[in-house]
């Protein structure tokens, strides 16, 4: 695959007004740093903006494993673990493989985590709020 400017499709949605807003951020955010790496050789601003890249996917997944804590959602360490893994996975190939399949990579994570994993706790919440309507 090589790489298009990605566009939010409402089926990505969790409907976790929180994750929504933080996804749809992500995805603008891969779209501006993968055109930003694309114009500069520069090593040093380069490692920053994967330092960027890195750390927002960092936040927002904290962010949502404690939305996770706070409703009580049962999946929540191997969800954690997902993310784990994605952080992982992302600095090994920051240094291994090329930009194109470092991006590749991310986007086919990012788009499946969020429909399925992502999805499966917006499911939880709805659930909650009917239990308690
Ligand atoms: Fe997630």
């Amino acid at each position: 695959m090589t790489f298009a400017t990605l566009h939010w499709k409402t089926g990505y949605d969790t409907e976790v007004e929180e994750i929504d807003l933080q996804h749809r951020y992500f995805m603008s955010l891969i779209n501006r740093l993968h055109a930003e790496l694309a114009s500069t050789t520069d090593a040093e601003y380069r490692r920053k903006l994967f330092d960027e890249l890195t750390k927002y996917a960092s936040f927002h997944f904290v962010s949502e494993e404690n939305l996770m804590i706070k409703f009580g959602y049962p999946d929540h360490d191997l969800h954690h673990a997902l993310h784990r893994q994605l952080i992982d996975e992302l600095s090994w190939r920051s240094q291994s493989k090329s930009e194109e399949e470092l991006f590749d990579f991310l986007i086919r994570w990012f788009i499946e985590h969020t429909v399925q994993e992502d999805q499966r706790f917006g499911d939880y919440v709805k659930n909650l709020a009917v239990g308690a309507a």
